[in-house]
């Protein structure tokens, strides 16, 4: 097969959807390997990966819009089947000679479609079913050689010229909302002659080859977090090339109750080749009375790639540094629309390769984050380890507003543990995505005993997401959430107050600093 990769690969043009991602992620869990490139990807970049289907995404812009993201004609030369999907089947159809007229509104949620004859991709179950649609545009005419094959009242909704393997759908099949939509991708990926065996675990072998192969004898670095991405990193790297992997984990001070200890434990037992280093006295000085957050970011970045560097330096031989890149990170450094806007700075060990002269190994580069948590079960990581909710890389001392002081953290550290517990041992579990506490940096009168008191508020925060990108504050029954307050006030020294954060991000953000 290709020089790019072994497995059987679907290619995704990307012409600017919010449910790019979702084709891949829709693909991968039909079992066919799935990548994305920019839609202006040279026709060697996408033979490169020998693709057995090509599909072109949805995109905000028209087809007759000046400047607007082409389709390169070369594509149909591969003569690989191709879907186009939304805008990507407009391209199709003007590509063609098929004809594209602009809607007079914007269509946009959930329609009924109705076949309007026999088609390869939707079954005739799916007649009457909803899709999800979201376009201005619509194709008019279809091109010679096509027929339609369903409709949402008077528009086209699916056409398809079967001998040259070329389908278009107006509606969003990867959007869960249309009904039928993963029946509907799977016939076309049996319709490209995808075996459909893909899992992320069947990465490990050709992985471990590959690092194998590129580390040679060499030393490796690894800086592990306690997080999910950087322990399966470490893990694989570990099933590839063991003691050349040296993983430093540095005790900042700033995880939650007992976790460092509890992760390097977990660590050891794996078999990594794990270098504890003790640091909480250094990042507690250097924040000593700093209270703006970006500055404790910042010190918290520094600090921790100054230790890092320091203890990498002692490994003799080095030459690679193991990272944790994501797969959407990844996609967001070539997608159409360019990077995001970074709204706070990141804690990571960026800048680092090239201070260092390192090379990277990023193993996780090509999987998204639920794909790296069956990954790490594969691999044998405890449970604990694989579902460990986000946490950032700063740690408490952004969720300690003010002054981050070693008294400040160890309150914080009691009270985040009673809203885990109570949260996690709650009769019915509620569906939350990140839940903790957060120490404020006021104080309130309260009453205890015969005596009033004077102390510190924490705040609760608990929020349903399911990307971190937005969230909404979760609605926890009322008795759980009386049940954490009154275990924090009468547990935890020196907070004599709970409050429960409402805000939904956006326009809040889910950690308060
Ligand atoms: P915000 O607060 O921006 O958080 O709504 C979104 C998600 O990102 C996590 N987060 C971080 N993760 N380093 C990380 O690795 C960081 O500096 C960082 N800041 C926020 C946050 O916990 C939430 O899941």
């Amino acid at each position: 097969m290709s020089g790019v990769t072994s497995q059987e690969t679907l290619v995704i043009l990307d012409y600017g959807s919010q449910y790019t991602q979702l084709i891949a992620r829709k693909a991968r869990e039909l079992g066919v390997y799935s990548i994305i490139l920019p839609f202006r990807a040279t026709t060697e970049e996408i033979a490169a990966y020998d693709p057995k289907g090509i599909v072109l995404s949805g995109g905000p812009n028209s087809v007759y819009e000046k400047d607007a993201p082409g389709l390169n004609p070369d594509v149909f030369g591969l003569e690989i089947p191709l879907l186009g999907v939304c805008y990507g089947m407009q391209l199709l159809a003007l590509n063609l000679g098929g004809k594209v007229e602009p809607g007079t509104t914007r269509e946009y949620g959930n329609a009924t479609i109705s076949l309007a004859g026999e088609s390869s991709l939707i079954d005739a179950k799916a007649d009457g079913s909803t899709v999800w649609m979201s376009h201005g545009d619509h194709v008019a005419s279809v091109p010679d050689g096509f027929v339609v094959t369903a409709k949402s009242g008077d528009i086209i909704c699916a056409m398809e010229d079967t001998a040259l393997g070329l389908y278009g759908l107006q509606f969003h099949p990867e959007v869960a909302h249309s009904l039928e939509g993963k029946n509907i991708l799977g016939r076309f990926f049996d319709l490209c002659g995808f075996h459909r065996d893909w899992s992320a675990g069947s990465l490990v072998d050709e992985q471990v080859a590959r690092i194998q192969a590129t580390v040679g004898d060499a030393n490796v670095v690894c800086a592990l977090s306690g997080g999910v991405d950087s322990s399966v990193a470490a893990t694989l790297v570990d099933r590839a090339i063991g003691s050349q992997q040296t993983c430093i984990f540095v005790d900042t001070g700033l995880l939650r109750q007992n976790e460092y200890e509890e992760v390097l434990a977990a660590y050891k037992a794996i078999g990594l080749n794990v270098k504890p280093i003790r640091a909480a006295a250094d990042f507690y000085a250097k924040l000593k009375d700093v209270e703006d957050p970006e500055t404790k970011r910042k010190i918290i970045g520094a600090e921790f790639i100054a230790i890092f560097e320091r203890e990498a330096k002692k490994v003799k031989g080095t030459k690679f540094l193991v990272q944790g890149t994501l797969y959407p990170d990844v996609i967001e450094s070539v997608s159409v629309n360019g990077p995001s806007v970074t709204i706070k700075s990141h804690h990571n060990v960026g800048g680092l390769p090239e201070k260092m002269q390192l090379k990277l190994i990023e193993p996780l580069r090509e999987l998204f984050k639920d794909e790296v948590r069956e990954l790490g079960a594969t691999l044998g990581l405890p449970e604990k380890m694989v579902q460990r909710q986000p946490f950032p890389g700063p740690g408490l001392a952004i969720r300690i507003i003010g002054s981050v002081s070693p008294e400040r953290i160890e309150i914080l550290q009691k009270a985040d543990a009673i809203v885990r517990e109570e949260i996690e041992n709650h009769v019915v579990r509620p569906e939350v995505w990140q839940f903790f506490a957060v120490l404020l940096p006021i104080k309130s009168v309260g009453v205890m005993g015969d005596g009033r008191t004077y102390e510190q508020v924490c705040a609760v925060r608990a929020v349903s997401s399911s990307d971190g990108m937005t969230a909404d504050w979760a609605k926890l029954p009322h008795e759980l959430l009386a049940k954490i307050s009154s275990r924090i006030v009468s547990e935890v020294r020196g907070i004599n107050r709970v409050v429960y954060d409402i805000t939904s991000k956006p326009p809040g953000t889910i950690e308060w600093e």
